[in-house]
């Protein structure tokens, strides 16, 4: 069986030219409703964003707004991006114009192809460096900056970065409008209802547990150091979405699958992007209610090094939908619905391919009942217990509430608490109206020293395959409940 989406490519056409950017933390209401239903591009920590065109920002500037911002755009062939705080340290998070500069200082001494490990930063080939294609600026808000970045630039726009900003690319297509009653991310009633009522039907399955036990963090690390290099047999320096080797990567996860008796497609997205992979195991019934389990391949190093070997961010989450998948093949686990494991690439640079995939989900009409994305799973302070943390705001309850009840059956040895740290891939899904939650490592802030760092290997303190064990145990349990899992053949 087919499902449209992994076979057809989108390719998403260039809206009309953005006039300017606007900017609001309430959504606009009665005045001008087509100008706002068909620009609005996501809500941004507290404020929504639209893309205006030449009419609509006439328009917008004789109509009265409260604490709206417009701002005029320059440039065709630029991307508006939000550059927000990861929640890296609760310190270094607040002084939005400080950011810039540091960003500024950056950007600048990338014209000097040089950096200072005497590494080439880009080969020339292939980036033409030059001052009028820089990020700039188009505004700063308490929250976050709006940058406008040359297309071209995208895929290395983390490099531009100090390890505690990190991106959202506003999607290239309007989103639909955020409703005004509801859930803030305007997902609807009945699919939190059904997550809800999963979870109050929740029962402890011994034959869940047995198989989650067969998971093992020894394979798992096996995994990770395969995809960071650190394995002799390993052909891979860098996961950046940039960088050639991610490509060796994708074959190495695409073969592992393979053996599983999983397939996996490319899914190439934008421009520059190395593709991403999904891979699908498909019910005999005709079911469409996808379940979507993912994680991003793709990762980030030191700002202005391609070189990132992501043993956290994400190889943690990689390996982890390795190992429930080698659970699933090896005790003939079938589900009443489709069930897609995603490796998501470009996310270091703003989402970008969860943003396409979602944005091709809704267009083709399909249902999501979740998606659980899992983004670093390894690191927790030497002392603190085991622990899995839920989106604080970036989430659908409902789904967060499910994932923790699970994990009190399953995983009892995980202190579940939640956490700030800002963004990953099921975002994508929130802003395009599907149920999702991330699960992450620690409770609070993101304490590990080698977040967004070229040393993010696995060989060293802190770093902890028996908790990405514990939490795949959770994860694969949420799936099984929400795909309707049958034992055997
Ligand atoms: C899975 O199926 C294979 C082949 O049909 C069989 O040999 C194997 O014993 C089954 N494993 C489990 C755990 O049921
Ligand atoms: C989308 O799917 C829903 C059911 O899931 C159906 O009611 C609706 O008519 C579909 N819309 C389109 C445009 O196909
Ligand atoms: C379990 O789910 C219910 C809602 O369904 C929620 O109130 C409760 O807090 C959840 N348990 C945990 C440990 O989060
Ligand atoms: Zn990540």
């Amino acid at each position: 069986m087919l499902i449209p989406f992994l076979t057809s490519l989108l390719s998403i056409l260039p809206t009309a030219r953005a006039d300017s950017l606007f900017v609001t933390p309430s959504a606009p209401s009665g005045a001008h409703p087509h100008c706002f239903a068909t620009s609005y591009r996501g809500h941004y920590a507290g404020l929504h964003a639209y893309l205006l065109s030449e009419d609509c920002t006439s328009a917008a500037l004789n109509t009265r707004f409260e604490s709206a911002t417009l701002v005029r755009l320059g440039t065709e062939g630029r991307r508006i991006v939000w550059v927000g705080a990861s929640n890296a340290l609760p310190s270094t998070h607040r002084d939005m114009l400080a950011a810039w500069e540091t960003i500024d200082n950056i950007a600048s001494s990338l014209l000097s192809s040089q950096h200072e490990d005497g590494q080439t930063l880009f080969s020339t080939e292939s980036f033409q460096v030059s001052l009028d294609r820089l990020p700039t600026l188009v505004h700063a808000s308490e929250s976050g900056l709006y940058l406008s970045v040359p297309s071209s630039i995208l895929p290395v726009l983390d490099t531009f970065l100090p390890a505690h900003l990190r991106p959202v690319a506003f999607p290239p297509h309007p989103l639909a409008l955020p409703s005004t009653s509801g859930n803030r991310w305007g997902i609807p009633a009945e699919k939190a209802e059904h997550l809800t009522n999963i979870a109050k039907n929740l029962r402890f399955d011994p034959k869940i547990a047995a198989i989650a036990s067969t998971i093992s963090a020894k394979e798992i690390l096996e995994d990770v150091r395969y995809l960071t290099g650190e394995r002799e047999d390993s052909d891979i320096e860098s996961r950046h979405s940039f960088h050639p080797d991610i490509i060796n990567a994708l074959i190495w996860v695409r073969r592992e699958m393979r053996a599983l008796g999983i397939d996996c497609s490319p899914y190439r997205h934008e421009e520059g992007f190395a593709p991403g992979l999904l891979c699908s195991i498909y019910p005999e019934s005709d079911s469409e209610e996808q379940v979507i389990i993912s994680a991003h391949i793709d990762s980030r190093g030191t700002f202005g090094s391609l070189r990132a070997p992501g043993a956290n961010d994400d190889g943690s989450g990689s390996a982890h939908l390795l190992a429930i998948a080698r659970a699933i093949s090896q005790h003939n686990v079938t589900f009443e619905h489709p069930v897609t494991f995603a490796f998501f690439t470009g996310e270091e640079q703003g989402l970008v391919m969860s943003n396409h995939f979602a944005h091709t989900l809704k267009k083709e009409n399909v249902s999501v009942q979740l998606n659980l994305q899992a983004d670093m799973l390894g690191y927790r302070l030497p002392g603190e217990p085991l622990q899995l943390a839920l989106p604080a705001t970036i989430d659908l309850p409902e789904a967060s509430y499910l994932v923790a009840n699970i994990s009190q059956l399953y995983a009892p040895e995980l202190v579940v608490g939640r956490t700030a740290a800002c963004c990953s891939d099921h975002q994508s899904f929130l802003q395009h109206g599907f149920p999702a939650t991330q699960v992450f490592e620690r409770n609070g802030w993101i304490a590990d020293p080698m977040y967004h760092n070229s040393g993010d290997l696995s060989d060293r303190e802190g770093y902890d395959a028996e908790q990405i064990k514990s939490i795949a145990k959770v994860t694969m349990a949420t799936v099984f409940e929400v795909a309707g899992w049958r034992h055997g053949k």
